[in-house]
């Protein structure tokens, strides 16, 4: 098969053909090798010369962190920066415009602001489909009203100002101002009424499980951290916008 092609040619040919992959083996493997040293001394000397790295250093954490969290931090609003006396916090008389009869005691009309008013008659209704009937103690108060309140009571009592601000606020700074508070009593208990054991009531055992649901919470629960006397009958509207501000934020 080969006797066509001169033995000196062949051999030359077969030479050349043996040579030919050895050649091009090493070649391609010191071409490699030289190609991966020179990219490893690169990576290397770019890195050890920061330039592999973010301008800010900041290649740890993703880019777009800082420009999405506020700044300035805002400031946390705390119970301890509000205006208070005796533990209790000031607020604004409601316009009296925005009240609404929800009933009346003794002969005298209990107001709530519109929103509150509204829950509290769904609550009531609620209420009443459950067999418990809500009475409306008191509603909004006036600031006149409460300093009548708060020093004629003491003073008929013997009271001092620390001993009956555990139990009602100094004018200005009553949460009946704010026209969504309301203290409850439960219409077969009368004489419970503003007293702690209203809460071994029907109406309050009701109010616990289901006041939630209408807006309302208690204010002054046991131990609460304005160390106001635990008053099971007061509760507060803080069901919108307006009322949760009220009482949430300065
Ligand atoms: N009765 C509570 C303390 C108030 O008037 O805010
Ligand atoms: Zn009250």
């Amino acid at each position: 098969m080969n006797d066509d092609i001169p033995v000196a040619r062949r051999q030359t040919t077969r030479v050349a053909r043996d040579q030919s992959p050895v050649l091009s083996w090493r070649s391609g493997l010191s071409l490699g090798l030289g190609f991966v040293l020179f990219a490893l001394l690169l990576w290397v000397g770019w890195g050890h010369l920061g330039l592999l790295s973010s301008p800010e250093g900041a290649d740890s954490v993703p880019a777009e962190a800082p420009s999405e969290l506020p700044f300035p931090w805002p400031t946390p609003t705390s119970q301890e920066e509000r205006v208070s006396v005796l533990g209790h916090f000031a607020y604004a008389e409601a316009p009296l415009e925005s009240l609404q009869v929800v009933g009346t005691y003794h002969g005298r009309e209990i107001r709530l602001r519109q929103a509150a008013a509204e829950s509290y008659r769904r609550m009531s209704e609620a209420a009443q489909a459950a067999g418990i009937r809500l009475v409306p103690i008191s509603g909004f108060r006036s600031i006149a009203e409460q300093e009548f309140l708060f020093f004629q009571l003491a003073q008929s009592r013997a009271l001092r100002p620390q001993e009956r601000a555990t139990a009602s606020a100094p004018p200005g700074y009553s949460e009946h101002h704010t026209g969504y508070a309301i203290d409850i009593g439960d219409a077969e208990f009368p004489q419970f009424d503003t007293e702690e054991k209203f809460e071994t009531t029907p109406a309050f055992q009701w109010l616990a499980r289901n006041a939630a649901r209408f807006g309302f919470e208690l204010s002054f629960p046991r131990g609460n951290p304005q160390g106001v006397s635990y008053e099971p009958w007061h509760w507060r509207f803080v069901g919108d916008r307006d009322s949760l501000e009220t009482f949430y934020t300065r």
